[in-house]
């Protein structure tokens, strides 16, 4: 497995790999590697001959205030696992060899970039779609590999890739969880032991949105006040937002129905950590 800090060297050995033939598979990642990330590692490595994960904590998609500073990083941690689960290149680029000082050029995804996490934290989708536009021209891959646990995210990135002409395949993967529900995520390790206990909350509202919907409810106000009050039922979280949406365009919904795919949506605050987590509403036929 190779290591490899500059953008050029990047860039020379995916032409050198695509001149002989082989397919590329990249999963971008901040690093902190859990077994939901290695998931999409180990889908990669089923579904192309090379396998390249990227490891860069993104300054633009963090605000004033959030957890930058903080993040984990824990290179030598990731790359022993990435090693074990057969990637072979790893891009981790320094801060300033990635984000020029004088950038000027920025990727802005519309309206499914407005709302729920958008709204949030503004700013934030901004830095995603650009920090992603600028690693799939260094990483020139066939396929790349992005969890459902960041939903909108997902979206946004399926949008860019279809509006700019991309020529990459958005391969989505589902959610990696505790035993108790509750989605891996590299800030988990920010929860004290109380709110750790009460993270689990979130995964219980949105597997109680499922069973509401598989036994016949349409109502999406019904479904929301049902999450709404198991979160605000636990005192140790402050929910942001919890809601029924179009799984396609990401606006809110008043009636499911089997013609459009829904999703459920929950934020909430742990302390000073914000959890975000999401599931499929299956209509019954
Ligand atoms: P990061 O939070 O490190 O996540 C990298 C990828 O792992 C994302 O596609 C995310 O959805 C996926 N992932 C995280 N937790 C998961 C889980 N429990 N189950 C399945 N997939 C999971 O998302 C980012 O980094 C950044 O925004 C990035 C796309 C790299 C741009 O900077």
């Amino acid at each position: 497995m190779k290591i490899i800090e500059s953008p050029r060297d990047m860039q020379r050995q995916i032409e050198a790999l695509r001149l002989a033939g082989e397919t590329i598979g990249f999963v971008p990642t901040m690093g902190a590697l859990h077994e939901g990330h290695l998931e999409l590692v180990r889908r990669a490595r089923k579904e192309n001959s090379q396998v390249v994960v990227s490891i860069f904590v993104n300054p633009m998609q963090f605000r004033p205030g959030e957890d930058f500073e903080k993040y984990p990083r824990v290179l030598e941690r990731d790359c022993e696992l990435l090693q074990c689960n057969h990637c072979d290149l790893v891009f981790a680029p320094e801060k300033n060899a990635l984000v020029d000082e004088r950038a000027v050029t920025f990727v802005k995804v519309e309206k499914l970039g407005e709302r729920w996490e958008g709204e949030i934290r503004p700013g934030h989708f901004r830095g995603v779609a650009t920090i992603v536009a600028k690693l799939f021209n260094v990483v020139r891959a066939h396929r790349a590999y992005f969890g459902e646990k960041d939903f909108q995210q997902l979206k946004i990135i399926e949008a860019l890739a279809r509006d700019l002409n991309f020529e990459i395949e958005i391969v989505p993967s589902p959610t990696i969880r505790e035993n108790d529900g509750l989605a891996l995520s590299s800030r988990n390790a920010y929860l004290n032991a109380e709110d750790r206990a009460a993270a689990p909350t979130i995964f219980q509202a949105l597997t109680a949105a499922q069973k509401l919907v598989a036994n016949g409810e349409s109502s999406a106000q019904k479904i929301n006040d049902a999450m709404q009050k198991i979160i605000d039922a636990q005192q140790r979280l402050q929910r942001e937002y919890s809601v029924v949406v179009d799984a396609q365009t990401l606006e809110p919904l008043q009636i499911l129905t089997q013609r459009k795919p829904a999703r459920a949506m929950i934020a909430a605050r742990a302390g000073n950590t914000r959890l975000i987590d999401n599931a499929a509403l299956e209509i019954p036929k």
